[in-house]
Parts: C-alpha cells; structure tokens; sequence
C-alpha cells in the first residue's frame, strides 16, 4: 500500500515542471481523498522529543541507513532542546514548514511554544486552521493537552505562503521586531535549532518522489555548506566529502535514532528514522557539538 501511494505521489508531480508544484499540492488538499503522509497525529520521535525534553538519550537500535548515529551512541540532545520560555519569561517561537493539518503545532504549542505553521496550500491552511480550534479532542488528545499548567499554553497561528519566498513573513506577528523564530522543525534560522526528522532514511534513491530518498548524510554534506550543491555518484547515493564548513555552517548538536516514529520509517521492525538537531556554527561551542 505504501509503495502504492508513493508511486502515486510520485506521479502526481513529476507529470508536471517544479514551478507547478505548489499548485499541485494545492490540488491534493482541495481534493482531499488522497493525502497519504498525513497520519493523523504528529510523529512519536517528536512527541518523546518534546515530552523527555531535557533528558540524555542513546540510539536503541542498530540502523542500517547512510551516516545514521551508532547504535547505544550517547547524545547531548535533549538537553540540547530550549524549553518553551525564555528568561524574560517571553515564550520561544517555533515554526513549522509545509504544517499540513497542523499536528505539529498543537504538540509544540501543548508544550508552551508559540507555534507558527507555514502551507502553501490555501486549503491546508483552511483545514489546519479548523482542525487546530479542536485539536485537543482528537484521537491523541492527551499528547496536545497543556504539558504543564504552570507554562500553559502557547498560541497557535497558521500562515499561508511559500517558505521559499519572504512575503509570508509580513503576517507574522512580530516579525518586524526582529523576533524570528527559536526552533524550526525541519528548517532554521539566525540563533536558532534545526530540528529534522530524517526520512525516509531506507528509500534506494533511484526511487525519485515525494518523499525523496534522505539518509541522514544528506543532511550533513549539505549543511557544511548551505545553499552549496552536493555530489551524488551515478546511482543517485550522495557521496560523503571531507569539504570544508563555510562560515554560515549548521553544526549537528544531537543525533540519534529514535525509540519510535510513524509506522513508515520502521522497515522490518527496525527504526530507520534518525532525529538530528542543528545549530549555526557561529553560535555553537565546539563542547556542544555532536560528533
Ligand atoms: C508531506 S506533507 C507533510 C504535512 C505535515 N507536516 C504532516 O506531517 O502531516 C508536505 C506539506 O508541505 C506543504 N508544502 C510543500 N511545499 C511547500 C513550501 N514551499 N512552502 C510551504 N509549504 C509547503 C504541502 O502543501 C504539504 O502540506
């Protein structure tokens, strides 16, 4: 069925050039009987994540995948995760690109973040916006019930726009303040953590997609040098370098393989998702760095 759906997607988009692509997810939301990734509630690695927030952690089990962390490695990352307020008391900011129905923002919000999700579907962000006004009745209710009374609850805003365009950034609150965002799942900015879901880390990269094939080494060669192309042998693999980090590097704060995901990174009974956690190199210690 998996395989079913990829092919699917897959064809969705590839019958049609890049520039339509956003039109064409477009078309998968208004149509809504065929949006395969969306499984109801936000991935478990993330909801641990936040829950164990602060605690050490080690990669349970052996994963096979590309530049995946050494099962039983330590890391530094859950400590490596800042909670949801700031010493002036203010609550951090996270924001979450492509948010589709919105899961990840109640979690994070749940958790006393201010949330921000990013669509640039019209009518993602229409079905993000109706289902976050209920979101702690659904079926995980309790994994987006307020974590701590104490902190209590951040707020929820969805914004529709491209993440690889600026003029959604206009309908951020705060953002001419120069408040930005402290945490990015998936995607970072100036200060603050990247933190990436890989997957699927198992898929042959002859495969195409969506979802491309992404072994965590991807990650790492691309962001010693963003914005810098990577190399991949004729089998589409991408090629590990030894090239130097620029300047505007992301340095890896924490990897690891985490004890549960949804069901479509675990292949064969394994895990073969990783979560790995980044900061700019300029405002990382060396000491916090994750080697
Ligand atoms: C694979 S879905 C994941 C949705 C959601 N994160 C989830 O896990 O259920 C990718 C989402 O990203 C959105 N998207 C794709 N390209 C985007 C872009 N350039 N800017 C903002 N959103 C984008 C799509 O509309 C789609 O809802």
């Amino acid at each position: 069925m998996a395989t079913q759906n990829q092919d699917r997607l897959r064809t969705h988009f590839s019958s049609t050039p890049d520039k339509e692509h956003n039109n064409r997810w477009d078309d998968l939301w208004r149509d809504s009987t065929f949006l395969p990734w969306d499984r109801g509630h936000a991935n478990p690695a993330l909801i641990d994540l936040l829950q164990e927030r602060g605690r050490p952690l080690s990669s349970p089990d052996p994963n096979p995948s590309l530049g995946a962390p050494p099962p039983n490695s330590e890391s530094a990352g859950y400590a490596s995760l800042a909670g949801p307020l700031r010493d002036d008391k203010k609550r951090r900011r996270v924001l979450v690109p492509g948010c589709g129905k919105g899961y990840d923002v109640a979690l994070f919000a749940a958790h006393g973040y201010d949330a921000y999700g990013l669509e640039v579907s019209s009518h993602a962000a229409e079905a993000a916006k109706g289902y976050l006004k209920d979101a702690d009745k659904g079926p995980m209710e309790g994994e987006y019930k307020v974590a701590d009374e104490k902190i209590g609850k951040g707020v929820m805003n969805v914004v529709c726009g491209d993440f690889f365009e600026d003029g959604w950034l206009a309908d951020v609150e705060g953002w001419e303040g120069d408040e930005g965002f402290d945490i990015i799942y998936d995607i970072t900015s100036t200060g603050g953590v990247l933190i990436c879901l890989e997957f699927p880390t198992h898929k042959p990269a002859s495969s195409g997609g969506p979802p491309w094939s992404l072994p965590p080494l991807v990650h790492t060669e691309l962001l010693k040098q963003p914005g810098e192309d990577i190399s991949y042998d004729d089998q589409g693999v991408v090629i590990k370098t030894d090239r130097e980090e620029t300047d505007n590097a992301l340095v890896k704060i924490a990897h690891y393989t985490p004890r549960r995901t949804h069901d479509a990174g675990v292949i064969k009974g394994l895990v073969r998702d990783c979560v790995s956690m980044w900061r700019h190199k300029v405002d990382c210690p060396e000491e916090q760095r994750w080697h």
